[in-house]
């Protein structure tokens, strides 16, 4: 019971990276996925409406959505409690990457409702730095604690797959 088991942890991640299906990667591993990657994926559909929204000169809706990375929820106090636990000190330099990817989402929201497209491009990428820059930092160290070595390698193998 307890072999198959395993075999079949093991086998999920071979079929995930075949299979390239990068978002159901949280399937790799038997922790729960965090509430954090839920509001993450909700941050990157509203970065890919801004992309669109930018194309069609839609200026309205990019601010919409600058506006809902702004304001992004945050997770339930549980797994805040969790998470300061994990990151003990090192929680004001998270909190410090999460203000800067609200003033940049703010600085767009404003760019976007002067429908100054030329600015929305460059606080777009602004935005995205922010994004890159506590992934790179906290990304990895964040994967390993929360869903264990394993997962953390499945995941950047789905990735790789999926590009
Ligand atoms: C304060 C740090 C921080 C900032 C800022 C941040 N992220 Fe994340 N992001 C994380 C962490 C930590 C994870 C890993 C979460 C996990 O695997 O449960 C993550 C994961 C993700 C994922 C992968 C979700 C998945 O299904 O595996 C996406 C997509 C993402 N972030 C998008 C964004 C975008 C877009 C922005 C900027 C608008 C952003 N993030 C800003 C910390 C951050």
């Amino acid at each position: 019971m307890k072999n198959n088991n395993t075999q079949y942890r093991l086998l999920i991640p071979a079929i995930l990276f075949l299979a390239s299906t990068g978002p159901a990667s949280a399937a790799t591993t038997d922790a729960e996925p965090l509430q954090l990657r839920k509001i993450m994926q909700s941050l990157s559909a509203d970065m890919q409406i801004v992309v669109d929204a930018t194309a069609m000169e839609d200026w309205p809706r990019a601010e919409q959505a600058a506006a809902r990375i702004a304001d992004h929820p945050t997770p339930p106090m549980s797994e805040k409690v969790r998470i300061l636990s994990f990151m003990g000190s090192k929680m004001a330099g998270f909190k410090a990457h999460d203000d800067k990817t609200h003033d940049a989402a703010s600085a767009l929201k404003q760019a976007a409702h002067q429908q100054d497209g030329v600015r929305v491009i460059e606080q777009f990428a602004r935005l995205q730095n922010t994004c890159l820059s506590c992934h790179q930092n906290y990304r990895a160290s964040f994967q390993q604690h929360f869903y264990g070595a394993a997962g953390a390698a499945a995941e950047s193998q789905a990735k790789m797959g999926a590009r």
